[in-house]
């Protein structure tokens, strides 16, 4: 395990302390994790989670993911750990994953919406895993950004958008993965279930369970935001598109256009701005750069915003997952 806070510079550190006992007394701080920024509180503090729900605007039907620093903890808060989550968190902790278990009582309501499960996972990044152990507690955290909007991947994108509501940000620097992570539930009958596609390509979990089932949007319960059509939405429209073959002949000008590879220069002319995932078609660059190029297209006040779906494999299928809520219906 990657837990070692030695690779964290003592000024870091310092501010880790101070989150520490700022989130003991019930404050809200943005951390650091591989896959986006989340805001973190309490986990076992309602009052500490509700103000969660009040900085992001969110729903209280939405529940919200607990993170700890290992197994151990995470025993803390669920009743029951079947032996195909124990699998999974044995080879794929800590990581991109988020396991939804039957919860213990000490979990309060707010943060699983009233539900009888919780969904936990253990972060694969040491500020987060640091700010845990000094907090003391497990930690509840969505990604720190306005309800609906686009997920934050650095701390500055943090700042932008929750600014003074928040009462620290832990600057870790750009995350490493770039799109939240992968939910994973197990139906009455005990088959998985996926939730949410995520920083964790579901390949990887059907290597160790066989095959896991996609959850429809209308299968999924809760009706979480997260998985409602439109979400991790621009404000500028955004459209969709199979392909850049499907590009129409007249663009509301100026537009904008999110692509994984560089575009032919005939195409690309079209364009105010083209935002490129990765230059050599690599899907794990383009998860970690997709939220900041969504955000960077949004800030130029442009009409329109053109995204082409990427291959549907690997960390493609979260990808496109994102793009499809982002982008308005067809
Ligand atoms: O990568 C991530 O998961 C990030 C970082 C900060 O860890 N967090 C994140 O949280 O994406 P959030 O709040 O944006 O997404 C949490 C989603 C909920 O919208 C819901 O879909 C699902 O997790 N969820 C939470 N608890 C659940 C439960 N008991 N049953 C089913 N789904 C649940
Ligand atoms: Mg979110």
């Amino acid at each position: 395990m990657n837990s070692s806070s030695d690779a964290i510079p003592a000024s870091l550190r310092r501010d880790i302390e101070r989150a520490g006992e700022l989130l003991r007394a019930g404050g809200v701080v943005a951390m650091p994790t591989e896959t986006v920024y989340g805001l973190a509180a309490n986990a076992l503090n309602p009052q500490a989670a509700a103000r969660i729900f009040e900085i992001k605007g969110r729903p209280k039907f939405d529940p919200l993911i607990v993170h700890a620093t290992d197994r151990e903890q995470v025993e803390t808060l669920v009743s029951d750990f079947p032996a195909p989550a124990r699998r999974l968190a044995d080879a794929l902790w800590p990581g991109p994953l988020t396991l939804v278990l039957p919860r213990r009582e000490i979990v309060p309501d707010i943060v699983t919406s009233g539900l009888p499960t919780v969904a936990v996972r253990v972060p694969n990044h040491a500020i987060a895993r640091a700010m845990i152990r000094a907090a003391g507690v497990p930690l509840a955290a969505p990604s720190a950004n306005q309800f609906g909007a686009v997920s934050p991947t650095t701390a500055q994108h943090v700042r932008d958008e929750l600014g003074s509501a928040v009462d620290m940000v832990i600057d870790g620097g750009p995350c490493a993965t770039g799109v939240e992570s992968t939910i994973i539930e197990w139906d009455e009958m005990g088959q998985p279930l996926l939730l949410r596609p995520g920083g964790l390509p579901v390949e990887m979990i059907e290597q160790i369970l066989g095959p896991v089932r996609r959850a429809t949007d209308a299968q999924k319960r809760p009706q979480a935001p997260g998985m409602l059509p439109r979400h991790y939405a621009p404000r500028t429209p955004m459209r969709l598109l199979e392909s850049l073959d499907a590009l129409p002949n007249e663009l509301p000008a100026p537009a904008g256009l999110l692509v994984l590879n560089p575009p032919l220069p005939q195409i690309a002319a079209r364009f105010a701005v083209v935002e490129t995932l990765s230059i050599t078609g690599d899907l794990h660059e383009a998860a970690a750069n997709l939220f900041a190029a969504m955000r960077r297209l949004d800030a130029r006040n442009l009409s329109s915003l053109w995204a082409v779906r990427v291959p549907e494999q690997g960390l493609g299928v979260a990808i496109n997952d994102r793009l499809r809520r982002a982008a308005e219906p067809e």
